[in-house]
């Protein structure tokens, strides 16, 4: 959610700036700016809408700046204007600003340096901090940012240049990601890594409260109370390539396609054949309290919530532990019961989502021990947890998260496998598990193969207003991510609905114009769903079904069939998801919607 990028060294900044505010875009992109420290004194340039209106903007001008900042913002206060964009600027025009987060008490700042005399251009949060940085600046930027912070209630990840400290870029952070990146004679800030990874990969993750002061030839790390900190260098191991859209239409389509992949990549040195069980490093150090576990509490927001229903499932019917699943947002403010013997997890591809870290940091301060499940190495969820797995996707650039998903599943039912056979799971049981999850990505591979299959039905659909979603058991947490990558991109109001339950609500919507995709799996509530199909057909409702290879029962019952290989009842999630995300796909794309940037969303959710 929004994207910073400082640079300082000896090149032109603009370019790198920008190629960096491109790379951020799908964190945030309804407008865009950028600050640069040019001879005649601080140049900004800011514009509403995706960040190509900024570079056209930019395109015929010619700075030698070699320092200078940007910002790429998803609008929390104020409307995406030209004015409202970052950087933000103090009244004299000499510091500049850019900032994620939100300052909570803003109001009573501004009234106070109103009082004062400070004259406002905006309608946002942010440009309180550079009048309060203003305010405090008497020759030292990095005392008067110290002291300007300690003002604020709120979130911030900040990056701040004046023009009477030529050369030096101060960036400080809470609750919003930074790193600081070590180059050669050059060196760089930024929220995200892929920012920057063109350029390097070493990289320094700033941790709450801390600041750096950045110049070309080095950096300092230090506390907001100015206590030094000696910065740990780590190298960052994802490469350009991942980052980059390799020949796909959109990064969507490229990480739908990439999980045979990432699936066997979540799975790398995790299956132990020989004791018929997995072996996870994160949670090794845990594994006495594993043996004693009463309960687990999984939390987390939006698809990685569907992902720990599927693992609530999983856990209870193979380890036969107690497992609530809560939104994190819920969890954060509802005094959640802990009691000696819980253990939670959260699961966030990104380790950033602001509120499945609150609940992360709730759940410690009552005593838990909190295992993060994580893709982004280094992330703060992955850094303040007790310990975990990372699921090893690689880099999710598209706003919808498909390969994240199915490798969360994936870890989900290793955790599972393993607490089930600490329990009473047979060894048998856990041979035929980790025998499945090996075929898992040669499967997910024929489903991939049946692309224009999809796409054929997604051109029949792709006008209608209103979907249905429906599944059960595991594939009931399936209908929700359906339905929910399905209104992401395209836009079409969609649901999601355990099957049975259609009856009581939903099934007052179906007619002839609206299609029910139903995953209809020859499993343990086969004969269930085809029930809830004739339902439906009863009240002329279209019915897509996603279905078991070699069914041919289900053509009697359904308008179009889309069909996944037979796998063992837990892990049908992996292979049920990947038809419905081609469809909502490719229904998006024949909307003409913006599939990897849609409107409103933001990859990262660091605001409450
Ligand atoms: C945003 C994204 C979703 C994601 C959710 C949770 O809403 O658009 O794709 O599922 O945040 O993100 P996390 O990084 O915590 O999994």
């Amino acid at each position: 959610m929004c994207g910073i990028i400082g640079y300082v060294g000896e090149r032109l900044a603009a370019p790198i700036l920008l190629a960096g505010l491109k790379r951020m875009e799908y964190r945030g992109y309804d407008s865009s700016g950028m600050a640069l420290m040019e001879p005649a004194g601080l140049l900004f340039e800011k514009s509403a809408g995706k960040i190509s209106r900024l570079e056209n903007v930019l395109a015929d001008r010619e700075f030698v700046s070699k320092i200078g900042i940007a910002h790429t913002r998803w609008a929390t206060h104020g409307e995406p204007t030209d004015l409202n964009a970052h950087p933000h600027l103090d009244c004299k025009g000499k510091i500049a600003l850019v900032h994620n987060g939100i300052i909570e008490n803003y109001a009573s700042l501004r009234e106070l340096l109103k009082s004062r005399g400070h004259m406002f251009r905006t309608d946002t949060d942010t440009e309180i901090l550079c009048h309060l940085v203003e305010e405090y600046y008497d020759g030292d930027l990095v005392k008067a940012v110290q002291l300007a912070l300690r003002q604020v209630d709120g979130t911030y990840g900040i990056a701040v240049m004046s023009k009477d400290s030529p050369g030096e870029i101060v960036a400080a952070r809470l609750g919003s990601p930074l790193v600081v990146g070590r180059g050669n004679k050059e060196n760089f800030v930024a929220s995200d890594v892929s920012a920057i990874l063109q350029h390097t990969n070493q990289v320094v993750y700033l941790e709450d409260g801390e600041m750096a002061v950045i110049r070309q030839d080095g950096f300092e790390v230090t506390t907001i109370e100015n206590v030094k900190v000696t910065p740990q260098i780590k190298e960052v191991e994802w490469t350009l390539e991942q980052i980059e859209k390799g020949g796909f239409a959109h990064f969507m389509l490229k990480e739908i396609f990439e999980q045979p992949t990432t699936i066997k990549n979540a799975t790398r040195g995790r299956l132990d054949v020989k004791g018929a069980t997995a072996r996870l490093n994160g949670i090794k150090p845990h594994l006495d309290e594993l043996g004693a576990l009463k309960r687990i509490i999984i939390t987390a927001c939006g698809t990685s919530w569907h992902a720990a229903m599927i693992g609530e499932y999983m856990i209870e019917a193979q380890a036969r532990i107690p497992v609530e699943v809560e939104y994190a947002s819920e969890f954060r403010y509802r005094a959640p019961i802990i009691e000696p013997g819980t253990l939670v997890f959260v699961i966030s591809q990104s380790g950033e989502t602001t509120d499945t870290q609150a609940a992360m940091r709730e759940a410690q301060r009552k005593g838990a021990t909190v295992l993060g499940i994580c893709n982004v190495v280094g992330s703060t969820i992955a850094r303040e947890s007790d310990g975990g797995v990372y699921i090893h996707a690689g880099p999710e650039i598209g706003v919808a998260s498909t390969k994240a998903f199915t490798s969360q599943i994936t870890v989900l039912s290793l955790i599972s496998l393993m607490l089930g056979r600490m329990r009473d799971m047979s060894f048998e049981r856990g041979t035929e598990m980790i025998n499945e999850i090996i075929r898992i990505p040669q499967k997910v591979q024929r489903i991939l193969d049946k692309n224009e299959e999809i796409k054929a039905i997604a051109n029949r659909f792709h006008q209608r207003n209103n979907f249905l979603y429906l599944g059960r058991g595991y594939n009931f947490p399936v209908a929700l991510e359906g339905a929910l990558k399905l209104k992401e991109i395209s836009y079409i109001h969609a649901e999601g609905y355990p099957a049975a339950e259609m009856k009581h609500g939903p099934i007052a919507l179906i007619d002839e114009t609206v299609p029910t995709v139903v995953i209809a799996l020859q499993d343990s509530v086969y004969g269930k769903v085809l029930s809830n199909i004739q339902e439906i057909k009863a009240r002329k409702g279209p019915v897509i079904a996603v279905a078991t290879e070699g069914d041919t029962k289900i053509y009697d019952y359904v308008d179009h069939v889309i069909t996944v290989p037979e796998t063992m009842e837990p892990l049908t999630p992996l292979l049920s998801i990947i038809p419905l995300q081609l469809l909502a796909y490719h229904m998006a794309v024949l909307r003409g919607c913006d599939v990897d940037q849609p409107r409103n969303l933001a990859k990262s959710v660091t605001v409450e």
